[in-house]
């Protein structure tokens, strides 16, 4: 997990160095994300950041939980009536049983060495039925893209504070939470999108 000193000094950039590293697929990757009617659902969008999902999804009520006061601040910037922004760890999530129809986790995964402990509380916090859709860069097999994740990703970008899984694990880590996949892409080789029910 990153220093949260980490993201209160890029937010200003996030968005723009979001875009770079996502490589064409910012708004490609966010419609397939939000492919769906959502617009009854009460969603969570956890560690908005700067407001990639919680800014454009439709819903009868949307929270935007995270850390870092000043990527919530620029979430914040943007004002939807149905929106609420929370702030706190994603190992203390202040939520009910069964409070959620929608789980959405961004570009987030990889910040956490217990992501299982997390999808633990997601399913606890996921009505039966209920589902979460992830997206985030995985551990790609093919060795020229692996190289790519684990020299210019691991140390460059991410300042080798990353925690990435092959297709596999992700089967393994979602099952295990009480997850049934319904869907496991790979984007662009380097990336991994998945839509997980909560059995
Ligand atoms: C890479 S950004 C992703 C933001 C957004 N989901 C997106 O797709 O653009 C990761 C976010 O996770 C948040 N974060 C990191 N560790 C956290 C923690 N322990 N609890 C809550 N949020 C955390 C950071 O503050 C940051 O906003």
């Amino acid at each position: 997990m990153v220093a949260p000193s980490f993201f209160e000094k890029i937010a200003p950039y996030y968005d723009f160095l979001t875009r770079l590293f996502m490589m064409g697929t910012y708004n490609s990757t966010r419609e397939r994300m939000l492919d769906e009617d959502t617009s009854q659902f009460t969603v969570l969008d956890l560690c908005c950041g700067t407001g990639y999902i919680s800014n454009k999804i439709k819903a009868k009520k949307i929270v935007g939980f995270d850390r870092s006061d000043r990527m919530l601040s620029l979430n914040a910037r943007t004002k939807r009536d149905n929106k609420v922004l929370i702030k706190g760890s994603v190992y203390h999530m202040p939520f009910a049983e069964a409070e959620f129809d929608r789980i959405y986790c961004s570009s987030a995964s990889h910040e956490f060495g217990k992501f299982p402990q997390i999808l633990d509380r997601c399913h606890q916090i996921l009505k039966p039925g209920g589902k979460l859709v992830l997206f985030d860069i995985y551990q790609p097999q093919n060795p020229f893209l692996s190289l790519i994740m684990n020299t210019f990703v691991r140390y460059v970008v991410e300042h080798n504070i990353m925690w990435v899984h092959t297709k596999e694990e992700w089967h393994k880590i979602l099952q295990k939470a009480g997850f049934r996949v319904e869907e496991m892409n790979v984007i662009r080789g380097l990336y991994i999108f998945i839509r997980a029910v909560r059995v």
